[in-house]
């Protein structure tokens, strides 16, 4: 029994197909019947319906998708919606497509994720770098300050591309940075992709478009209880051309999408719709309880609270653990966790972040708190200062651009020969995936060292050539 089938069409009728009498000469080619051909893959692909032909007809006769999408825009308050199968990744990359031309430059913060900087290769868009302000108590990146947008909106960008909230939960000044923005007609984009639940109950920020932004990006599958890889992106039509948006959505979209990502977008929609206030209340008293009884066994404050920060700018259903506050490793707890069963979204030397959504129960969190106390206990040591992390704390310094890096001939040199050198690729240490180091960007021995430390403290290394560090990809 679903309560939501009836108020969301696409969940309708992904379980109507299965209700249905089928024989389908169509894709997928497993037919829902791979089971026939061995158990294991008919687990994996039997549920699986496409949009075409599964839930709406080849030729999308019932536009069920798009009625599903005006549900979504209308409860977001959007002039268009589209839902992904690919993930914010892809939804950074339509709308970024869709901004402005080869050459033309854009503002955005330096805690972008990597598809928003793929996004840019793809597109031939400068970036205009922000740093974001660093707390000096927690040592978090707090946002981009109004003055730093300043700086960069003195430079004509055609567009301003923020990640809010950032990766630990903070969120810059939005509408002081957005009527900044919007005072030089400079359309205003929030990655959003952590941020799905903003908007559906007091206690929680605005989300973007509530801030007057226009247009906001958010994965469904990561702070919403939705399928792998589902996305949605919103936008409003007044700075940005929606036709354009639309194109780049479709040409850089599978032409085949599955439909259980599709019926779990508009699912959650509907949930939110009915429920939101009620689940998202249930979301805050959980962390809040969880928080207040991990925390009274330790003196110092081991989490980031939203009065760490100013009114509005922290979420305040992020948990976010001060490993360095108890003077232990992230990674060492993070194993001893793994071992206790629990996984948790991020771990590096100083920070643990544990994503909790609707879908964690009161009991989810007594779990784990049972188990996180012993285990924090016995890592704790002596109280380290908190290093900002590399991510956040690298001035970029440009070789060339970014697109020509992406298509120069490269060559690997060894980590005692990279200092100097123009990076090929991309390196972020993974969580949260902020570039340390972009396509075209010079090798630092700031950058060199940062990143060895992070290694050595057992901080995976991601998208690097060569993940060992040991070689580094350079333009030739
Ligand atoms: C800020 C940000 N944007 C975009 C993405 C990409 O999202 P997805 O995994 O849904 O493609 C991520 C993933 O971690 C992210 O942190």
């Amino acid at each position: 029994m679903s309560d939501l089938r009836d108020s969301a069409p696409l969940l309708d009728a992904y379980l109507s197909y299965f209700e249905s009498a089928r024989t389908p000469f169509t894709i997928p080619g497993h037919k829902q019947k791979a089971s026939l051909l061995d158990a294991g893959l008919g687990a994996v692909v039997d549920s699986d319906t496409p949009l075409y032909g599964g839930l709406d007809e080849i030729k999308l006769t019932n536009q069920t998708l798009r009625k599903a999408e005006k549900l979504a825009a209308d409860l977001w308050g959007a002039d268009y919606a589209r839902f992904s199968t690919g993930g914010s990744t892809h939804a950074n990359q339509a709308i970024v497509l869709a901004l402005g031309a080869p050459g033309d430059k854009v503002a955005i913060s330096r805690t972008a994720h990597r598809s928003i900087l793929s996004a840019l290769v793809l597109a031939g868009l400068e970036p205009i770098w922000m740093s974001p302000e660093i707390d000096s108590a927690t040592g978090v990146p707090i946002g981009i300050a109004l003055a730093e947008l300043q700086k960069a909106l003195s430079e004509k960008p055609i567009a301003v591309l923020l990640t809010e909230p950032g990766y630990l939960g903070t969120i810059s000044d939005l509408p002081a940075l957005v009527a900044a923005a919007h005072a030089q007609s400079v359309p205003v984009i929030f990655d959003a992709a952590w941020g799905g639940h903003f908007g559906f109950h007091p206690d929680l920020p605005k989300h973007a478009l509530q801030l007057g932004a226009d247009a906001l990006i958010t994965s469904v599958h990561k702070a919403l209880p939705g399928y792998s890889a589902s996305a949605l992106l919103l936008a409003q039509g007044t700075y940005l051309n929606l036709n354009r948006i639309e194109q780049s959505f479709e040409t850089t979209h599978t032409t085949s999408p599955a439909g259980a990502p599709l019926a779990s977008i508009d699912a959650v929609r509907a949930l939110l719709q009915t429920r939101g206030v009620e689940l998202c209340a249930q979301l805050l008293k959980n962390v809040d309880e969880f928080k207040k009884t991990v925390q009274s066994e330790f003196a110092l404050p081991i989490f980031l609270y939203a009065s760490d920060f100013p009114a509005g700018r922290f979420d305040p259903t992020k948990v976010v653990l001060r490993v360095q506050q108890l003077g232990a490793s992230g990674v060492d707890i993070e194993r001893d966790l793994q071992a206790a069963g629990i996984r948790v979204e991020m771990a590096d030397r100083d920070t643990i972040v544990f994503l909790a959504t609707l879908a964690d129960t009161a009991s989810d969190f007594e779990k784990l708190a049972d188990a996180l106390i012993p285990i924090l206990k016995r890592h704790q040591g002596q109280r380290r200062e908190s290093a900002t992390a590399l991510s956040w704390s690298v001035t970029p310094q440009r070789g060339i651009s970014m697109r020509d890096a992406y298509f120069a001939k490269t060559v690997m040199v060894g980590a005692d020969k990279a200092q100097g050198r123009i990076s090929a690729d991309l390196i972020a240490p993974y969580p949260p995936g902020v570039a340390v180091v972009a396509p075209g960007e010079i090798l630092t021995p700031q950058i060199l060292e940062g990143l060895k430390t992070s290694k050595d403290a057992g901080v995976r290394i991601a998208y690097a050539t060569d993940s060992t560090l040991a070689t580094y990809r350079v333009v030739e």
